[in-house]
């Protein structure tokens, strides 16, 4: 209820200043704040993203707010703390990791995600489902942009792609919290945006991601884009190598939906030799059927007939071909 619901936001609060604090102001915070730093994190992004660090050990959380007189069922409640297997009391979730607080839309503090420092497993850990956090039910930073429809929001996979990007100077992106944006993610864009820019990684989780967000996206009646970074490559990756300007190209060529898909399909495929030819044109065929308005299929048809130097005719037919098998 509404009382719980506020001191699960306020635990929340106090976990994020106490990471924050250790981060900054310990010793043991060090550790963390040399990994941001080699990671090219300025102070000032730790700052406005609250970030922080939690002790290795397993019960730096549960002591801080003993001393607080919070129960500890309540920290159970948000996922701060878990029970130990044989019931005789609980251990820290977050222990040894950078922690990204995640806010929502009205900059309550309502989960957490944690990195470890430096490599192991899980990389991430995320805040379980909670009474206020709800991971498709949230993007990181969203608070942060502008409302504006007019402005395209970038939709990132991580935290560091997010927080990378915004220290460059692209302010309106947020990150879908790992790879399978929902509807209830694109509903929430859709208040603060009438366009999208997906920057998903450049791996094979990361497109197939963006065909399915990109769909998404547009049921929601989104304006979608997608940028494609060379291979392996995330906006953080990309940007600390290559600099913003660069990144600012990418976005400036970040292709719509039908582009994209048939970009796609001309992968591995030489379009010069009639076989590639060919098998181009059987792929694009199927991604130009796929579109509902004539004007814009039209426009497609004529682009990637031009491209392929063949008749427009000739594409058109097949393209009836497919829809109509039996004509
Ligand atoms: N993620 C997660 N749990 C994991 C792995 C990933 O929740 N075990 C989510 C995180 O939000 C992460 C995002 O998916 O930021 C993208 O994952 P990945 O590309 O693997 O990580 P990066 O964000 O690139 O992490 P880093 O740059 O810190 O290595
Ligand atoms: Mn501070
Ligand atoms: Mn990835
Ligand atoms: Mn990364
Ligand atoms: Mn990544």
């Amino acid at each position: 209820d509404f009382q719980q619901r506020r001191e699960q936001l306020r635990i929340n609060k106090l976990a994020a200043r106490f990471y924050h604090n250790i981060l900054l102001n310990t010793r043991e915070g060090r550790r963390g704040l040399e990994y941001l730093t080699k990671r090219g994190i300025k102070p000032e992004t730790i700052e406005r993203f609250q970030l922080g660090y939690a002790l290795p050990a397993w019960d730096g959380l549960i002591k801080y707010f003993g001393s607080q007189g919070i129960d500890i069922k309540d920290l159970q409640k948000v996922g701060l703390v878990i029970p130990r297997k044989d019931n005789r009391g609980y251990y820290d979730r977050f222990r040894d990791r950078i922690m990204f607080p995640i806010e929502d839309v009205t900059k309550n503090i309502i989960g957490f995600g944690g990195r470890i420092v430096g490599v192991g497993e899980p990389k991430y850990l995320n805040s379980p489902e909670t009474p206020v956090f709800s991971k498709g039910e949230n993007l990181y930073a969203l608070s942060m942009i502008k409302k504006d429809p007019e402005l395209d929001a970038i939709v990132v996979e991580g935290y560091m792609d997010c927080i990378s990007l915004q220290q460059n100077g692209f302010t309106q992106a947020v990150a879908s919290l790992g790879t399978a944006l929902t509807q209830k993610q694109a509903r929430l864009l859709k208040k603060y945006t009438n366009g999208v820019i997906l920057a998903y990684d450049a791996d094979s989780a990361g497109q197939t991601a963006t065909l399915r967000g990109m769909e998404i996206l547009a049921k929601e009646g989104l304006n979608v884009k997608v940028l494609s970074l060379p291979a392996g490559k995330d906006p953080d990756e990309f940007i600390r190598r290559k600099g913003r300007d660069a990144f600012r190209e990418q976005l400036t060529g970040a292709l719509d939906l039908v582009s994209y898909k048939l970009n796609l399909a001309k992968k591995g495929l030489d379009i010069q030799n009639s076989d590639g030819k060919l098998r181009f044109i059987k792929r694009a065929v199927e991604v130009l059927s796929e579109i509902e308005n004539e004007v814009e299929k039209e426009i497609y048809v004529q682009k990637t007939a031009t491209e392929l130097n063949i008749p427009v005719q000739v594409l058109k037919d097949e393209i009836k071909k497919r829809q109509f098998p039996n004509n």
